[in-house]
């Protein structure tokens, strides 16, 4: 049985993963409308991703005998400056994201809830990988720098690759 504490905080995430895939559908639609077609597709596979992690999250709710109650999402700003500008941004929403989820391992152990503190161990590997993900694009939009042919085949590149 989960706290009424633990619960609380469990039903928060969902929200904050769901305002994740709001976000990330934005910046793909974004995208979308700027021509970049990969980058677009990459975002939109991530929104998808978002909503699995919500997901992941109502289910465990209910294994434990708690209630998935949700809650307003919030609207994402539509218009960005730039490719890297959107990418800046997702990387800092995933530090962001990665320290939410450390503290609701700090309440899983504030409470003695082992079961909690082993599920979320998932989302703290999947933190680490998100921010790794956002650092190596970050990385490759550095050295492609104001080349226009460069962020091309960039974007097809990351097109190809969330379609696996
Ligand atoms: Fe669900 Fe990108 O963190």
């Amino acid at each position: 049985m989960l706290s009424k504490k633990m619960e609380k905080a469990l039903n928060d995430q969902i929200q904050a993963e769901l305002y994740s895939s709001y976000l990330y559908l934005a910046m793909s639609a974004y995208f979308e409308s700027q021509g970049w077609a990969g980058f677009a597709s990459w975002m939109r596979v991530q929104s998808d991703e978002e909503r699995t992690h919500a997901m992941k999250i109502y289910d465990f709710i209910f294994t434990r005998g708690g209630k998935a109650v949700l809650q307003a999402i919030e609207a994402p700003q539509s218009d960005w400056k730039s490719v890297n500008e959107v990418f800046e941004e997702t990387y800092k929403h995933e530090q962001k994201v990665t320290s939410l989820i450390n503290n609701l391992v700090a309440i899983a152990i504030s409470e003695n809830d082992y079961a909690t503190k082993n599920f979320l161990d998932w989302f703290v590997d999947e933190q680490v990988e998100e921010e790794e993900n956002c650092v190596k694009i970050l990385d490759t939009l550095k050295l492609i720098g104001d080349s226009k042919h460069g962020l091309y085949m960039f974007s097809r590149e990351l097109g190809s690759r969330a379609a696996h």
